[in-house]
């Protein structure tokens, strides 16, 4: 048994991080006597001097509702680096994050993050540094767990944004277009815009035609309804073309996707005749609150990670399966993302009650 584990919130923030970091202490504090101990910053806190917080059970008293993570978190840093669209993990940089782990006499970590972050855990684990992951992300693309924790609460704001798009549309006869995030897939545009009612859905998955789009605002027009809600996930491209980007990024840091949403409305207007406005979600869609089911979730997923790593487990992932927070392959889930399938019963769903996905295929024009 562990005296002393290490957790570490990585990526971009997620609506959970505290659940899961109350959930770990608790359970490892209180079921298993272990001592637990925070590292700050992402692992970026185990580079130079070392940044670390104590964490006790009163001290992550009132944690459960907060947004954001107490542990600091980055999504860029010196553990990763970008090269010709691949990432490398420099190996003097993971050597001195165990060297220094064991200097603070941390046995092994709960690593709470996405891919990237679980990255960087995979080699800290090939080189025999035990881990535990647990799936982060509003995006909900990783493999091998039905859902990342996050993802519904995200999904719970960007409903309410559709809900309220929808009554300004319908008063002014507009085309609305909300953006949301999601990466390289569309996991939160298709779920939010079957729960926000929308018209047209344009996912990384299928790649749009305008014509396809243009013939669905007027079908609504010619039955009465002379607005039209469209969500875009960032990732979504027009046939033929590529991925529309805000930054490039770096060495450093990725390229940051968005403005596929204002792109999609300028064109609507000039093919229209139409008024149409853009909204971009952001990073609303990562702040604040978690949702029951998130709060729910996370504290499954932290107990559980703590429970694998006492049973003597590294190398793995908690992922939700059939319901069932059961351990993984961490290297399972970081191989690929999880995309939304196109000939999934959600899509066909979505089509069935008519939104369309302005597929190049669903022009009758
Ligand atoms: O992965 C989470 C996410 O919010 C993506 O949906 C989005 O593309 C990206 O992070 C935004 O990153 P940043 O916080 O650096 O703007």
């Amino acid at each position: 048994m562990y005296r002393q584990i290490g957790v570490v919130t990585g990526g971009g923030d997620a609506p959970g991080l505290n659940a899961v970091i109350r959930a770990v202490v608790r359970t490892a504090v209180g079921e298993f006597g272990m001592k637990v101990v925070g590292i700050e910053d992402s692992f970026e806190g185990l580079i130079g001097e070392t940044r670390t917080m104590k964490l006790t059970k009163r001290g992550v008293s009132g944690l459960l509702p907060r947004g954001g993570t107490i542990l600091g978190t980055r999504n860029y840093g010196e553990f990763c680096k970008f090269v010709d669209g691949k990432v490398i993990y420099p190996e003097n940089t993971i050597r001195e994050a165990i060297e220094n782990l064991k200097k603070l006499d941390i046995e092994a970590l709960v690593v709470i993050g996405g891919d990237g972050t679980l990255g960087i855990a995979q080699e800290l684990c090939r080189r025999g540094f035990p881990i535990i992951g647990v799936p982060k992300t509003i995006d909900n693309d990783l493999a091998a767990t039905e859902l990342t924790f996050g993802f519904m609460t995200a999904i719970d704001i960007a409903t309410e944004a559709l809900d309220r798009l929808h009554t300004t549309a319908a008063s002014h006869d507009r085309v609305m277009i909300l953006e949301v995030m999601g990466r390289h897939t569309g996991w939160i545009a298709l779920h939010s815009g079957l729960a926000g009612s929308a018209d047209v859905i344009l996912i990384p998955e299928i790649p749009f035609s305008y014509e396809s789009m243009v013939q669905k605002i007027f079908q609504r027009e010619k039955s009465g309804s002379r607005f039209t809600n469209i969500v875009v996930a960032e990732g979504a491209t027009e046939v033929g073309k590529s991925e529309v980007y805000q930054d490039s990024g770096d060495s450093k840091t990725a390229p940051r996707l968005g403005g596929i949403g204002d792109a999609v409305r300028e064109k609507i207007e000039e093919m229209t005749g139409k008024e149409a406005r853009c909204v971009v979600l952001g990073h609303l869609q990562r702040g604040g609150s978690p949702n029951a089911f998130d709060r729910m979730l996370g504290t499954n997923f932290g107990a559980c990670a703590v429970r694998a790593l006492a049973n003597g487990q590294t190398g793995k992932m908690v992922a939700l399966q059939a319901n069932l927070v059961v351990p993984v392959p961490l290297s399972n889930a970081i191989a690929n993302i999880k995309t939304v399938p196109v000939d999934g019963q959600l899509v066909r769903t979505a089509r069935d009650i008519g939104i369309s996905f302005a597929a190049p295929k669903e022009a009758k024009l």
